[in-house]
């Protein structure tokens, strides 16, 4: 089976890629490097000893996937492509709406006239957005999210609902990731943010190796046990093992037309300062921070119910929370400037 990858240099992407070449399958990843490295690809393929086959391009450039679809034999699409920056995406709302709402058209527009009916649809735990309480479950309403990223989350999910509808042949799957965090355990790829981290781990990680000095915690106030937001950290080899599952279940469908969601988290709730006491604890290393003024738009808490990826997918988080720490440690302090 053909995978075709898009933003498959990025981190997620990048971890499903050796988890897919890994049992075999081939791969055509299409990314436009605007936040990854090639060589993120070169690290896969040393990784696994496979080669994969690499086409640069945008997703919102519908001639060149023409020519992607004419040129490769697709099965089946995992499409990661889009801009991620919660904070960034309120100041370029067009720029994430036109990457990541009409990128996605690009793409599904491209799969019909090629005949492609397979995809699996990188979405979030933030379609669930203000008005859900946690545990989320995937039959829950989707929510309102307050930026510009979340709210291209919900619409691509709305428009997979549609065009199931009219396509008798077309399935899709939408995983709803919570906080993918880890790297893959040797060490040679993971997770590269351009500037300063918006996340947690990678800020974390750069504290430790000396790339940033304190960490800031954003707000000590919230109605959670230790007053710290808490959310659902899942190691990201794990997620990437979702990404087959998911694959796998809609070949496996001989009749099924329609979008499926699932979560994709461990059911487990950790609080910030808990996560910089599980990093210390597996790294010895120390984390200087201090507790600073909440940051807008978080929520105080969330975590999943992921029941259904469990019954449906047979796909459970299974690695540690002290694996986490481990790996996005060997990645950074073998990396300290990351694929630069
Ligand atoms: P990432 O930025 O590392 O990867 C995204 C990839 O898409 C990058 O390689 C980037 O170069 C590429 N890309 C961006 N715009 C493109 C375009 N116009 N054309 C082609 N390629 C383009 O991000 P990630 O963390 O690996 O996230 C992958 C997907 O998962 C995204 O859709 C993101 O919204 C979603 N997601 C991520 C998280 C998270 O915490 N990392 C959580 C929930 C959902
Ligand atoms: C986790 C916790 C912060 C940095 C975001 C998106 C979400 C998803 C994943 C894509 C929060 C705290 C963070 C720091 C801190 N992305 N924090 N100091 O906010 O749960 O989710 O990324 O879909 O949509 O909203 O993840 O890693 O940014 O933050 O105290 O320097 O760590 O306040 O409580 P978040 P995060």
């Amino acid at each position: 089976m053909t995978v075709l990858v898009t933003g498959g240099a990025g981190y997620i992407g990048s971890h499903t890629l050796v988890c897919l070449l890994d049992l075999g399958y081939e791969v055509v990843v299409y990314d436009n490097l605007v936040n990854s490295s090639v060589k993120a690809l070169r690290r896969v393929e040393e990784i696994t000893g496979k080669n994969l086959e690499f086409v640069e391009g945008d997703v919102t450039d519908s001639g060149a996937l023409d020519d992607l679809f004419a040129k490769y034999s697709i099965d089946a699409v995992i499409h990661f492509a889009a801009l991620k920056a919660v904070g960034e995406s309120s100041q370029l709302p067009l720029q994430y709406y036109e990457t990541n709402v009409y990128g996605s058209l690009c793409l599904l527009n491209a799969m019909k006239k090629a005949g492609v009916n397979h995809f699996v649809y990188s979405s979030s735990a933030t379609v669930y957005g203000e008005v859900n309480p946690s545990p989320y479950v995937e039959t829950m309403e989707l929510g309102s999210p307050s930026s510009p990223y979340g709210a291209s989350k919900v619409m691509v999910e709305r428009i997979l609902a549609d065009a199931v509808r009219v396509n008798p042949k077309f399935r899709a799957i939408s995983l709803r990731y919570f906080n993918p965090i880890g790297a893959h355990p040797s060490g040679l790829i993971g997770e590269d943010p351009l500037g300063v981290p918006n996340n947690l781990l990678p800020f974390i990680t750069q504290v430790a190796v000396g790339v940033r000095g304190n960490l800031s915690v954003f707000g000590g106030d919230y109605p959670t046990a230790d007053g710290t937001c808490v959310r659902d950290y899942l190691h990201v080899m794990d997620l990437a093992e979702g990404h087959v599952a998911a694959i796998d279940w809609l070949a496996e469908q001989s009749n099924f037309n329609g979008v499926e969601a699932f979560n994709l988290g461990t059911g487990t709730g950790v609080s910030v300062l808990e996560i910089i006491a599980s990093f210390e604890a597996a790294t010895c290393q120390k984390i200087n921070f201090e507790i600073v003024e909440r940051r807008a738009g978080d929520l105080p808490a969330f975590w999943a119910n992921a029941e259904k990826a469990d019954k449906v997918l047979n796909w459970q988080a299974k690695r540690s929370l002290s694996e986490m720490m481990e790996d996005a440690w060997r990645w950074q302090s073998k990396n300290p400037n990351g694929f630069s």
